[in-house]
């Protein structure tokens, strides 16, 4: 693409710094249907922290744990909880990556790493965003193996089918009230990524609470980045209880797709996940706001599916609740079906489904 000083193919890998790797791995497993693909730890040579990789279609997750108290994974899940640390982003050179990324200002926190085993050879290299987030970008060309160097196969024998989901269509930050826009500044000047959709509380709000969002995205469209802050409203909003419990800016949630959301969804709720409920008198005004649809709109209201249209064509989306004890990070199943947008019209009714999670958890 044109002027595009920084090319990325994908999402590399997302890495959760957890309390427990394993028994974390084992729900991405069970609940969600990742394949296991990696392991590392102390049968590796590591000596403070084991990670487990998981793998779906194209999404990686690498679930890490600190095993010393003093180990900086340790230390990092003590104060924010489980969550993301890590946004690994795939690029086919990283020395020009680190380069145009240095000379437009990027907070370097580690250099280029070689990384090396039998089956090839990896390069990668990290720059800090929002909070203690960070990415990682990875150059795997001359690699044949499955992850990384240094992980060794992990197969064990439970291995439950897969729920059909493909790859991460976008990853949403929460950061303070005020610096939405400087955010969104990194990813245009440091990155060379453009702003998509523009958002004001306005447009997101209840009653209650209020949010804005803007999107960034890569040039070729196969990294999005939604960035959210609080707004004022007449109770706390939703992303207010996330930087109280994340103790700081993170990331929000992580969008995975699929071709068949209501396939994706029962198998999922089956296994228990935990999804939000959207009351029924959602669905008696959606046909007139998103029109003639190819789904069964029955099968949709059963399983709780939120409908948005756009200019290019429609979306079928649902969030789960937090994945961990704190009300942080959470997942969102989306199937596109044109369009390009993140749901606009169903921030309304997912906020006030939120609303009444955050009054049982008397946090509002
Ligand atoms: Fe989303």
């Amino acid at each position: 693409m044109k002027n595009d000083f920084l090319p990325i193919n994908g999402t590399d890998y997302v890495e959760f710094y957890v309390g427990n790797a394993k028994q974390a791995a084992h729900y991405y497993q069970s609940a969600f249907g990742f394949q296991p693909v990696a392991y590392a730890g102390l049968e590796t040579g590591l000596k403070d922290r084991s990670s487990y990789v998981v793998r779906q279609g194209k999404i990686t997750f690498v679930l890490t744990a600190g095993l010393t108290p003093d180990s900086p994974v340790t230390k990092h899940q003590a104060k924010h909880g489980d969550g993301v640390k890590v946004i690994a982003l795939w690029v086919d050179d990283i020395e020009k990556t680190l380069n145009e990324l240095r000379k437009r200002g990027a907070e370097v926190i580690s250099d280029i790493e070689i990384m090396e085993d039998d089956m090839g050879t990896v390069k990668v290299a990290s720059i800090k965003t929002y909070g203690e987030t960070i990415h990682t970008f990875v150059e795997r060309t001359n690699y044949k193996g499955t992850f990384l160097p240094g992980f060794i196969k992990w197969e064990p024998k439970y291995n439950p089918e897969s729920t059909g989901l493909l790859y991460v269509d976008h990853i949403v930050g929460n950061v303070e009230e005020g610096n939405m826009d400087k955010v969104v500044d990194f990813y245009r000047t440091v990155m060379g990524f453009e702003q998509l959709i523009s958002f004001d509380d306005k447009d997101i709000s209840t009653d209650f609470t209020a949010l804005k969002s803007k999107v960034v995205a890569s040039r070729n469209l196969r990294i999005k980045f939604p960035i959210n802050e609080p707004a004022k409203g007449l109770k706390k909003s939703q992303i207010d209880e996330y930087l109280d419990f994340y103790v700081g800016p993170g990331p929000q949630h992580v969008a995975m797709a699929t071709d068949d959301i209501v396939k994706t969804i029962e198998a999922q709720r089956e296994r228990g996940v935990d999804f939000l409920m959207v009351p029924d008198s959602y669905y008696l005004t959606v046909t007139e706001r998103v029109g003639t649809i190819d789904e069964n709109m029955s099968l949709l209201k059963k399983n709780n599916v939120l409908i948005d249209r756009d200019e290019d064509g429609y979306l079928l989306q649902l969030f789960t609740k937090p994945v961990q004890d704190r009300p942080t990070f959470f997942f969102e199943i989306i199937q596109r079906k044109g369009a390009k947008s993140f749901g606009k019209g169903n921030f309304k009714a997912l906020f006030e489904a939120i609303e009444r999670e955050q009054e049982n958890r008397g946090t509002l």
